[in-house]
């Protein structure tokens, strides 16, 4: 059954489909502070019609600068691609110049807002209370919140990894999540653009690790979508994929041309 948020965005899914035991895969791209007017109805475009001619491969997302929001909802419209904000205020609305609330990317159509990306929460000095408190308004706007978390590479050096998630699943979950209203990326600050990956036995290893400390935390382990991200492309995407409790990718600079974007979601086992 898709979920549809308040606004009427379908976000198809999020449950296993009838007749099959596994939840569909979640693709997402994090366009980043990329593209033009031009360039993203080109992407959308180009997306959409490659989802409508092979449907069903995965569930996916696509999170453009807020500028190009309206062309992107636009290019997509008729098609199952759901589209995201790459952040939001914690506040509804109010003197807060420069931000967008998850109540306006709503009411504009989206489905999804990432909070907490590491670019964020390095460039802004964002903190795991803030993301706490961005996450649970994109709850209240009806969207589901794509937290991030992941460590540094000195933290990783210096064993530090489970430390640092964990306590970034404790501040970071929204109070009163469901496996249908969020979902974490575990992305490795050190593995982000750099063409550099965990091997698939860490990933197993950390997907584990997040997923029975959000059940700890917050009752919200089973049947959580635990996406990957830190340079996925089409050539690691389907050994990453099968990595057993990574349930989607969130993809920086791989999600920038149709090719590449498509080559990730066509992966999917
Ligand atoms: P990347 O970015 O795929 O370019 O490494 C991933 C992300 O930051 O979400």
């Amino acid at each position: 059954m898709a979920y549809v948020s308040k606004r009427g965005a379908t976000i198809s899914g999020i449950e296993p489909r009838t007749g099959e035991t596994h939840m569909a895969k979640l693709i997402a791209g994090n366009w980043k502070m990329n593209g033009s007017v031009e360039s993203s109805r080109a992407l959308a475009g180009g997306l959409a019609e490659k989802v409508k001619a092979t449907p069903g491969l995965a569930d996916v997302a696509i999170c453009p600068p807020g500028p190009l929001m309206r062309d992107v909802l636009t290019a997509v419209a008729g098609s199952p691609i759901g589209v995201g904000g790459q952040d939001c205020h914690w506040n509804e609305a109010g003197a807060h110049t420069g931000d967008t609330s998850a109540a306006l990317l709503a009411d504009i159509g989206c489905a999804y807002a990432i909070v907490g990306h590491s670019e964020r929460r390095a460039d802004h000095g964002e903190t795991s209370e803030q993301v706490k408190a961005k996450a649970e308004a994109v709850l209240s706007a009806g969207l589901v919140a794509i937290v991030c978390v992941g460590e540094t590479e000195a933290e990783r050096d210096t064993g530090q990894t489970e430390t640092v998630v964990g306590r970034q699943i404790d501040g970071s979950l929204p109070d009163g999540g469901t496996p249908k209203t969020v979902v974490i990326a575990y992305e490795p600050v050190w593995a982000i653009g750099t063409g550099r990956t965990p091997s698939l036995e860490e990933i197993a290893a950390v997907h584990a690790f997040i997923r029975a400390r959000a059940q700890e935390s917050y009752d919200l382990g089973e049947g959580l979508r635990l996406l990957y991200g830190g340079s996925v492309k089409p050539g690691n995407a389907a050994e990453i994929l099968a990595v057993e409790g990574v349930d989607g990718a969130l993809v920086g600079g791989a999600s920038l041309t149709v090719e590449d974007f498509w080559g990730i979601i066509e992966s999917c086992p």
